[in-house]
């Protein structure tokens, strides 16, 4: 039997991975599961897994979480605080640690996981990206084993030889490439994407996810995001990582061999295949998710993306090639701008003019630790909110 902390529980991976841990109770048991601030809905699934401890990221709402699981007659502790998520993660009350909270307020619990030498389960990609020689460092330094849930990083993982590092060294991987839907505005010119709302933004044709990931997939940041993702976990060169539009998203991802082989790993668009995979692995687990028979697939499309129209793909590859902290200011600078899209306060096309003023002010510098590197994350918001300001 395994524990498993999932953070980021109220949330679309959170949940998905709830159902398929639900499936499979003589193997695993949600122990801990956190949100940020939705007390009702925390303490609703508390009342439906029982686990141990809850936590709520929002300090101030301790008490309130609290009285919600009392009221459900529940005995699942409560703590509240970014403290209580490094805590639980790293303590004995979980085997294995779902990072699933969206953006860099995942980092810490991400790296916590990291070093206690948990099987870390990562969906928090912004965590990998702002902080991949940590990451890397800690997960060295813990002996844990990552497994990704990124829907391309768990088809690259499938993919490649468990011995990957190694298969790397003697050159036998070509390219690593990333599928990309294109998002909700796929063949669209920059003339047709002025009046974008954050509603038709969020509508993606293919999965359903939180509003951020879903804006970051409307840009094209989140294949951005991505192939530094890539880079992180699997260690190869910036330029062996290609992306490719595949408007069906029925092919998560593609490994290119040296010999000419492409090895590709296809399923339906439901993130619990890739949550079920991570859980088990290297074993295989039912996730409750609808059968592919390839026999319906009418056709599988490929073409290159449109890095003019979406240039949020260009700025991530132009900040993983500047290297050092450059990943965690386009995602910080990032995170400032989806949200004031979401708020109605910046247009959808200004989404990369932040983030690119945000790189040209602020050179990167080299990542030493967690404290230097989230003071640069601040500074990058602020610098962001300075800009969105001066275009309002
Ligand atoms: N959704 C997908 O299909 C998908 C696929 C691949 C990767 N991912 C990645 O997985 C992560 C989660 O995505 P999602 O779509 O599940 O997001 P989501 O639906 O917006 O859920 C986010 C979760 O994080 C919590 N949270 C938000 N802000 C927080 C904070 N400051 N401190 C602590 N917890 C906080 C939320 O709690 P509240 O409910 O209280 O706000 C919620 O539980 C993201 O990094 C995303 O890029 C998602």
């Amino acid at each position: 039997m395994k524990n498993v902390a999932v953070f980021g529980a109220t949330g679309s991976i959170g949940t998905s991975a709830l159902d398929v841990i639900a499936r499979h109770p003589d193997r695993f048991r949600a122990s801990v599961l956190s949100a940020h601030r939705n007390v009702e809905a925390l303490a609703e699934l508390c009342a439906r897994h029982q686990p141990d401890l809850a936590i709520i990221a929002d300090a101030a709402l301790e008490n309130a979480l609290a009285s919600a699981l009392k009221s459900r007659g529940l005995r699942t502790q409560a703590a509240a605080g970014e403290s209580a998520l490094e805590q639980a993660a790293a303590g004995t009350q979980c085997d294995v640690v779902l990072a699933a909270i969206v953006g860099a307020a995942g980092l810490r619990s991400t790296l916590a996981a990291a070093h206690a030498g948990k099987r870390l389960l990562l969906a928090n990609k912004e965590a990998a990206v702002m902080a991949g020689p940590l990451l890397r460092a800690a997960l060295g330094q813990g002996g844990g084993e990552l497994v990704p849930v990124d829907s391309e990083h768990n088809a690259l993982f499938q993919c490649l030889p468990d011995s990957h590092d190694e298969l790397h060294r003697r050159g036998g991987v070509r390219k690593l490439w990333l599928t990309a839907s294109g998002g909700p505005f796929r063949g669209r010119t920059r003339a047709q994407l002025h009046d974008i709302t954050p509603d038709q933004a969020c509508a993606h044709p293919n999965w359903r996810m939180g509003r951020k990931i879903s804006v970051d997939s409307a840009t094209l940041m989140n294949k951005g995001l991505e192939v530094i993702e890539a880079q992180v976990l699997f260690g190869v060169d910036a330029d062996a990582i290609e992306v490719v539009v595949h408007p069906q998203s029925m092919v998560h991802s593609l490994v290119e061999y040296v010999d000419g082989s492409f090895l590709a790993q296809l399923g339906q668009p439901d993130m619990r295949t890739a949550i079920a995979h991570a859980l088990a692995w290297p074993e295989r687990i039912e996730a409750g998710v609808a059968r592919l028979d390839p026999r319906k697939l009418a056709s599988l499309d490929f073409e290159a993306p449109d890095e003019e129209t979406f240039r949020c793909l260009a700025l991530a590859r132009e900040a993983m090639h500047a290297g050092g902290d450059a990943p965690a200011l386009l995602n910080a600078a990032n995170e400032i701008a989806v949200a004031a899209f979401l708020a109605g306060t910046l247009p959808f096309l200004a989404i990369p003019d932040v983030i690119e003023a945000v790189l040209n002010e602020l050179p990167p510098s080299p990542v030493v630790n967690v404290e230097t590197l989230l003071e640069r994350d601040l500074t990058a918001r602020s610098v962001s909110r300075r800009i969105i300001g001066q275009q309002c």
